[in-house]
């Protein structure tokens, strides 16, 4: 089954911190209207128990829907999306793919997986990620520090080595040193870690 991400109250408090974090680290109230917010994005309807990532962030003045691009593997999921919110743009396909493939020029992106943090898949998520990104791009990277499964716990660290390694440095000298992050409980036995990556204007 499908998690109620829009329905879940430490998803819709994890967005409204990004928002927050972007807010301090760039001076602005809201996503320029020259530029766009990219996000992982699931199921995102108009009304929920909490608020849907699109609901919400127009509702706090931080985009307007137009600026709003969803990405999933999940074809019918983004056929829904499109429905519920038709200003916005909604991509079917693999992440890395579809912002290589459309035009991209975010001011803020949400790399929100469900992936564990120390795996070489994460890494290349971000590490295609970063070169598309223009300068004072604000990402932020959410993925798992535990298997809830084997109790396995992992080390952020490690997905900033993997970065390191597999980025040149020529793109990599332009992103600030500094990883901010913060750590919350998702659901009971789940630990997410955000990471706020920031390109800057080099
Ligand atoms: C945690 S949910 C997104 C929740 C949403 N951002 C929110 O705040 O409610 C992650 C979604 O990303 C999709 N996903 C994960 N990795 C992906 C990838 N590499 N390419 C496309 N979709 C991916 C999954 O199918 C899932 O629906």
């Amino acid at each position: 089954m499908e998690t109620r991400y829009h329905d879940l109250e430490v998803k819709r408090r994890a967005r409204a911190r990004n928002v927050k974090i972007f807010r301090k680290l760039t001076g602005l109230n809201s996503i320029p209207k020259s530029h766009e917010y990219w996000t992982l994005c699931a199921s995102q309807p108009q009304n929920g128990k909490s608020a849907s990532e699109i609901v919400q962030l127009v509702k706090n003045g931080f985009l307007v829907p137009d600026q709003f691009h969803g990405v999933d593997r999940n074809k019918q999921l983004i056929q829904q999306n499109r429905k519920w919110h038709h200003k916005a743009h909604w991509h079917a396909g693999e992440w890395s793919e579809v912002i290589r493939d459309h035009h991209f020029n975010p001011a803020m992106v949400y790399l929100d997986t469900i992936s564990f943090i120390n795996t070489m898949s994460t890494a290349d998520l971000v590490s295609n990620t970063m070169p598309l990104c223009p300068p004072n791009t604000v990402m932020i990277v959410n993925a798992m520090m535990n298997d809830p499964r084997s109790r396995k716990k992992f080390d952020y660290r490690d997905l900033i080595e993997l970065i390191c390694k597999s980025m040149g440095s020529f793109e990599l000298k332009k992103w600030r040193r500094d990883i901010p992050g913060f750590e919350y409980n998702a659901t009971g036995y789940t630990h997410m870690m955000s990471l706020v990556f920031v390109k800057d204007n080099k």
